[in-house]
């Protein structure tokens, strides 16, 4: 892969509507990981000799990721579907990058980068579209600065495009998280790989745990423990001699999602999910979902590359309104929204609690989700962080168009929605679903939904 191709562009805005559909039924294998799937081409690149991937999500998030470890100087090839190739420069070992390294929509890959970059005496461009434009990056710069790195150029608000200065010679620091998000706890991580010394770092509730894995995996020393009622203390040495391993990604739960909500409110379906991966810093929209009388039947819990993975069977299910504590949001912090399909459905209220996260994702999810939901035809209020929805007793009216934001999510949610709803459901932008689940439509049309 080179380091230049163009991300593919369409310039139309391209709407989409979920049809009231007949049952689901079949089996549905998620696309990988994405949190996995970025994780392997950076690990790879900062590993000399050849790591193998299996199962990458081949969607345009983690490719703008591939692309930047190529533009650092890696190798990377395709050897067939979800096979990947990597040939990495090893820790210390980076190139300065010739051009701006464009992360397309991606946060996770752009945050990790900086992390990467700052931990290595180069200057990288970093940037992306225009929701990447507005996330919000000095949770990420402000630690990376404390351990040396220099931010040359920023747009307001520490915003991209950022352009990054690294050093050589990170400083081993000891680092509390303010935000529970895996990807500041692996940027900081990421830049402490090439420090002389111990990174510490101290997260408030506990994130998802792919970083410190795969490092440990490639032969890195990393101890994790627990630190306070719910969160994690880590702790890094720094410049290990990093392994090439052989990576299997499992399926994405977080794509899973939108099938598996699918089948729960579209009436009398059937659905058998494949491969979902089981971690549980990865897994709260089951519990709630269990919470919410949802018939999940778990059925083949078995170990994959590293990761515990199951078959699930999913069927039609009369879900009753929840109250989805605040410490649960880490480990489902990318499925409130189809959750919140799923409130919608339900008998009775569902409130989630401690949502402010949700503001600076692809969008914000927090409004976007509450105008959604009100042009659906469904009752919710946002109170402080809480999103508190009426559920409809499964009779949701539909009938509305969304605006996606360049979101993927808020589009597979709703148009989830609109194969259950009376009426069909629209989003103006289905375009950005390649991010994460590009055969979303195909697998979902394959179960029985309709798209038009
Ligand atoms: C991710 C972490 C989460 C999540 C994102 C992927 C990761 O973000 O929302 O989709 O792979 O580390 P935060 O770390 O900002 O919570």
């Amino acid at each position: 892969m080179s380091s230049s191709q163009p991300l593919p562009t369409h310039a139309l805005a391209a709407p989409l509507s979920g049809l009231p559909s007949a049952s689901l039924r079949g089996r549905l294998r998620p696309p990988g990981d994405k949190s996995i799937s970025h994780r392997a081409f950076i690990l790879s690149l900062l590993t000399v000799g050849q790591t193998d991937i299996e199962g990458l999500l081949e969607g345009e998030d983690v490719l703008s990721t591939a692309r930047a470890c190529a533009a650092l100087g890696a190798q990377v090839e395709r050897n067939g579907e979800g096979r990947w190739q990597v040939r990495g420069m090893g820790l210390g070992a980076l190139l300065p990058p010739r051009a701006a390294l464009d992360f397309g929509n991606a946060g996770t890959g752009s945050r990790l980068m900086m992390g990467v970059v700052a931990g290595h005496g180069i200057t990288a461009q970093f940037d992306g579209d225009a929701s990447l434009r507005k996330r919000p990056m000095r949770r990420v710069l402000d630690p990376l600065t404390l351990m040396g790195a220099q931010v040359l150029a920023e747009a307001p608000g520490g915003r991209c495009p950022i352009l990054l200065k690294g050093t050589p010679e990170p400083l081993p620091i000891d680092y509390q998280t303010k935000v529970a998000s895996a990807q500041v706890k692996s940027a900081v991580l990421l830049a402490g790989l090439n420090s002389p010394g111990r990174t510490i770092l101290i997260e408030p509730q506990a994130s998802r745990d792919h970083t410190e894995k795969m490092l440990r995996f490639f032969g890195a020393t990393i101890a994790s423990e627990p630190s306070g009622a719910h969160g994690r203390k880590i702790t890094l040495e720094g410049r290990p001699e990093l392994r090439p391993a052989r990576i299997i990604v499992p399926a994405d739960p977080s794509s899973a999602a939108f099938p598996i909500v699918a089948a729960l409110i579209v009436k009398g379906s059937d659905v058998v999910i494949e491969g979902m991966m089981m971690n549980p810093l990865r897994t709260g929209l089951l519990t709630t979902l269990s919470e919410m009388g949802a018939a999940i039947e778990i059925l083949d819990r078995r170990e994959e590359g590293g990761e515990e993975v199951a078959d699930l069977r999913v069927r039609g299910s009369a879900l009753r309104g929840v109250d989805v504590p605040a410490e649960r949001a880490p480990s489902m912090i990318d499925e409130y929204p189809i959750l919140a399909v799923a409130a919608a459905f339900a008998s009775g209220e569902t409130r989630m609690r401690g949502l402010s996260e949700l503001r600076v994702k692809e969008s914000d999810r927090l409004a976007a989700l509450a105008e959604g939901l009100r042009s659906a035809g469904v009752t919710c209020a946002i109170d402080g962080d809480d999103l508190i929805v009426a559920g409809t007793g499964g009779k949701v009216p539909g009938g509305g168009m969304v605006a996606t934001h360049l979101d993927h999510r808020i589009a597979m949610s709703f148009l989830c929605l609109g194969l259950a709803a009376q009426k069909p459901m629209a989003v103006d932008d289905e375009r950005m679903i390649a991010t994460s689940f590009p055969t979303f439509k195909a697998d979902m049309t394959h179960l029985g939904a309709v798209f038009s």
